[in-house]
């Protein structure tokens, strides 16, 4: 791998400890994967936040760090809501440890809203062709198919290591050849809301950690998109996909048909409306957000909101910069009952786990809730969530 005078001179601690350690790293990266060196980056989306994940390890491993990174670098969701935790029954424990988390990354200049949706931030806008090293795994889908960006799937060290060097090893994603689709799927049925969740669901554990290009019979938005590209990264390992004629690659670029077709049929999406539906549970949590809201996905379940009352607990996990903007429609949400849950997500926050149950409108969450809050998940649309959360109308009370 081909260093400047620089790399080498930061390789061979001229430049410090952090960087000594945060270039290892990429270079250990780039010797794997045969990266013929190092390229700049705009941006970085650092993974590894919650305490619930990375435990006294991280904070350790983060505290140690010294500098300030060389491109604008935001959080993960972490384990709780940073203002509001109080309301999440985080123990004060677990709120003094994920401060900590936070206040080191911030040492480092970090942005600390943590979201895994920084593509709707200010300071973070992404663009065609741009590199990145970014970690969640529904953002680096959604830069790398959406917006037709260039990023692996960084771990969270290497993405800190890629913001405090401000680059990252030329291999994976970022090259030309690695993003050829090598499946082709095929949809038969119209497809609206949630059914991307749930055709992501399904293709995700087909494909594995190949590139899709879906055919489908209607055309998708940003926010359904968004879903799809979530849940096919959580069933299977999937960090790009295509939609002929939709995402911008297979406009700019064009590309042949790959020889494996596999078809998906309604049913196959019905299917993963059906896990677990048959259970009721009263300890329920019902949670939307996962990836972060957008404000039109939060204006939508404002909606479906008004007038009502929810009778269990419902978090909305948005980012809390979106939310700031969108403070009406929050105000909106509120009053049913319902909670907007910022900087965290009904994964990351061990706050999860103080249910029995727990319903999404995220194929990508349906696949986590289980291993990661050890409760059962079940999938519905957004309105069959706001449904589900009770339907009692607030001007009908009293
Ligand atoms: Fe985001 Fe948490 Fe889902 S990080 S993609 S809301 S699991």
């Amino acid at each position: 791998m081909h260093l400047t005078k620089e790399e080498e001179q930061i390789l061979n601690g001229e430049h410090g400890e952090t960087l000594q350690k945060a270039i290892e790293i990429l270079v250990a990266l780039g010797d794997i994967y045969d990266a013929d060196g190092l390229i700049p980056i705009k941006s970085a989306q650092i993974a590894g936040v919650s305490y619930k994940t990375i435990g006294d390890a991280g904070l350790e491993w983060i505290s140690d760090l010294e500098g300030e990174v060389k491109v604008p670098a935001i959080l993960n969701p972490a384990g709780m809501d940073l203002e509001n935790w109080n309301e999440m029954d985080i123990s004060k424990d677990f709120a003094r440890k994920q401060q900590e988390i936070i206040d080191a990354y911030r040492k480092l200049g970090v942005n600390t809203k943590c979201t895994c949706t920084p593509y709707y931030l200010e300071g973070f806008d992404t663009e065609y062709g741009d590199h990145l090293a970014w970690s969640e795994s529904s953002a680096v889908s959604y830069a790398n198919s959406v917006i037709g960006a260039r990023t692996n799937r960084e771990g969270g060290p290497s993405a800190l290591s890629a913001a405090l060097i401000g680059k990252t090893a030329n291999y994976g994603y970022h090259l030309d050849e690695n993003r050829i689709p090598d499946v082709s799927i095929t949809v038969e049925c119209e497809l609206t809301g949630s059914d991307y969740g749930a055709l992501g669901y399904q293709t995700g554990m087909m494909v594995g950690n190949r590139v899709p290009l879906f055919h489908l019979k209607n055309t998708p938005s940003s926010d359904e998109l968004k879903a799809l590209g979530a849940s096919m990264a959580a069933t299977g390992a999937v960090a790009l996909y295509h939609v002929d004629g939709v995402t911008p690659e297979t406009q700019n670029i064009g590309f042949e048909q790959p020889s494996e077709n596999i078809t998906i049929e309604a049913d196959q999406i019905q299917e993963v409306y059906n896990t677990n539906s048959d259970i009721q549970n009263s300890d329920e949590i019902i949670a939307l957000g996962c990836p972060h809201c957008s404000g039109d996905e939060l204006e939508y379940i404002a909606q479906l909101l008004d007038n009502k009352q929810v009778d269990r607990d419902v978090w909305i996990c948005t980012s809390r910069e979106v939310a700031d903007k969108n403070s009406q429609i929050i105000d909106r949400i509120e009053k049913s009952g319902a909670m907007v849950v910022c900087d965290t997500c009904m994964i990351v926050s061990p706050a999860s786990e103080n249910y029995n149950m727990m319903m999404v409108n995220s194929g990508k969450a349906l696949n986590y809730v289980p291993g990661m809050c050890k409760i059962p998940s079940k999938f519905g649309s957004i309105m069959d969530c706001i449904r589900e959360a009770g339907d009692n109308n607030r001007n009908n009370k009293n």
